[in-house]
């Protein structure tokens, strides 16, 4: 079982938020005895082969001006290849954001996690939100997946909460244990 989480990071945020999501989805390898890797790289960095290896891939964004980052998107756009050829279906995918909080309802973080989700389904794979019974969900769950508000009340830096690291370790656990449930 391989797992890529794929993000992009300006400032640290999302960073630190994809680890916390590697160290929840590792431990689910080590608890049920399965090899496998769980590789936590910028979206930059993120090549072609590493999307086609993984069987489940868990993107991230920041929001910027509402929405992903350019950056996340560059890399949705150059899955588009697996879109001819299928390559990607069947996959699992998990999505995440961090964000300000502008206006402190989210300023953008559901188009955020919406658009990655998206994209995930139009290349034919199986996506998890973040289930209402999940560690974290009144802190960083929302129904689409993980959204960790990094901002105080002006939306300036204010950094992670626990309770949201808590919760980015529970979905990473979350998301690798459905993939071992589809995989039976
Ligand atoms: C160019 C830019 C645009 C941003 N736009 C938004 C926004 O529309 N809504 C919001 O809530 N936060 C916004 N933010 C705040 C970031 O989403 C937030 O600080 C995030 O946690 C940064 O992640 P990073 O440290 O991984 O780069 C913006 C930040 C930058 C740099």
């Amino acid at each position: 079982m391989h797992a890529l989480i794929a993000y992009h990071s300006d400032y640290e945020h999302t960073e630190h938020v994809a680890e916390a999501i590697a160290a929840g989805a590792k431990a689910i390898l080590l608890e049920h005895d399965i090899s496998g890797s769980v590789i936590v790289r910028q979206a930059e960095h993120v090549s072609l082969e590493d999307m086609r290896f993984a069987d489940v891939l868990i993107f991230g964004s920041p929001v910027h001006m509402g929405s992903m980052a350019w950056q996340m998107k560059k890399l949705v756009d150059l899955g588009a290849k697996f879109w001819m050829e299928g390559a990607l279906e069947g996959k699992i995918g998990g999505v995440f954001a961090t964000y300000g909080g502008f206006g402190g309802a989210g300023g953008g973080v559901e188009q955020a996690l919406i658009g990655l989700h998206a994209n995930f389904l139009e290349q034919g794979m199986l996506v998890c939100g973040f289930p209402r019974s999940l560690t974290g969900f009144s802190e960083a769950g929302i129904h689409w997946g993980l959204a960790v508000r990094t901002g105080n009340e002006e939306g300036m830096p204010e950094g992670i909460s626990d309770a949201s690291l808590i919760a980015a370790r529970a979905y990473g656990a979350y998301v690798l244990e459905t993939a071992l449930r589809v995989q039976q």
